[in-house]
């Protein structure tokens, strides 16, 4: 079964042809209306689960277009709307769907319901977020710096703020496409081990600095996300922020970086706190070309996955 599920667990070959067909299917449509089908329909027929244990935007609304532009159809499923782990194990869950379904993406609470539900389904599964990592986000993010500026092989990249499960996937993709990564944030908030050591084990550097102006020096590429993610218990928010106010990316911390340094988020953001609205209005920020992107290179993974 061709799941997507992580970056560290698809061939590195294997997402750069992603990135590319991204790429092509994003060049074929330009100038079309966003409800136009595509030329070529490789889903037609076929039935996408999408389902949401907790709230989206871009990813709702950028797969739900993607599959309808493929020719596909989708159904948006909520947490609540499904037994997902209440009175039916996951397991079930997932050998019931794969009777209805062609194509699974479910964002979820925890890592463990994600890799469950593949592990039983007899369909594809797309992660689309969990509490650890954020596969999705980071082969768009990829895609928009090969974009704005040439292959991200051997570029700095510096994450700056919370270690979440957006960073996590940043350090699979330094060890996939071959980029160094520098983490600045607080002791308590550094990125797990593990998904360290997977990047340093593909010889690119990883770096722990806790002076943020220090670790933005050579920057290619700035990168940061909120404070306090979904899966973060609200009790948390005060010393987070409290913790976290250094690491905001503000003008003064971009001027830092290499003069054509780009900025990314891969929002929601809460302006003025992880970054202030100067810089990603500003001209590094290429924020809004990273939530398009989601659609193109989720397109890309959907038509990977079913091999069409
Ligand atoms: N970046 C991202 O995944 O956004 P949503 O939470 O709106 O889907
Ligand atoms: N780190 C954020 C990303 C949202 C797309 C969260 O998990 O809430």
């Amino acid at each position: 079964m061709t799941h997507f599920l992580d970056l560290h667990k698809t061939d590195a070959g294997e997402l750069r042809r992603i990135i590319t067909d991204a790429a092509r299917m994003k060049a074929a449509r330009l100038g079309r209306p966003r409800g136009a089908p595509d030329d070529e329909q490789p889903l037609d027929g076929q039935m996408v689960a999408l389902i949401f244990e907790k709230p989206s935007t871009r990813t709702r609304v950028s797969f739900d277009l993607g599959v309808r532009q493929m020719g596909g159809q989708t159904m948006v499923l909520s947490g609540r709307d499904i037994q997902l782990g209440h009175g039916e194990t996951i397991a079930d869950t997932a050998r019931v769907l794969s009777r209805y379904v062609d194509l699974i993406m479910i964002r979820t609470f925890e890592e463990q319901t994600l890799l469950e539900l593949a592990e039983y389904a007899d369909v594809p599964v797309i992660n689309g977020l969990t509490d650890r990592t954020h596969p999705c986000q980071v082969l768009a993010d990829v895609m928009t710096y090969e974009e704005h500026r040439g292959s991200i092989a051997g570029r700095k990249v510096v994450w700056s703020g919370d270690g979440n499960n957006v960073c996590a996937s940043f350090l699979h993709a330094a060890g996939q496409f071959g980029f160094d990564l520098t983490f600045t944030g607080p002791e308590t908030l550094e990125p797990e081990a593990g998904f360290i050591d997977f990047a340093r084990s593909r010889g690119v550097r990883v770096g722990i600095e806790r002076d943020p102006h220090k670790a933005v020096a050579g920057a290619d590429l700035i990168v940061t996300d909120t404070w306090v993610s979904m899966h973060d218990p609200q009790s948390a928010r005060e010393r987070r922020h409290n913790q976290l106010r250094p690491y905001q990316v503000n003008e003064r911390l971009m001027a830092g970086a290499k003069p054509d340094a780009l900025f990314m988020h891969c929002l929601p953001a809460h302006r003025e706190e992880e970054a202030t609205s100067a810089v990603m209005d500003g001209r590094h920020s290429v924020i809004f070309d990273e939530a398009e992107n989601r659609l193109h290179a989720q397109k890309a993974i959907m038509r990977w996955c079913l091999g069409t």
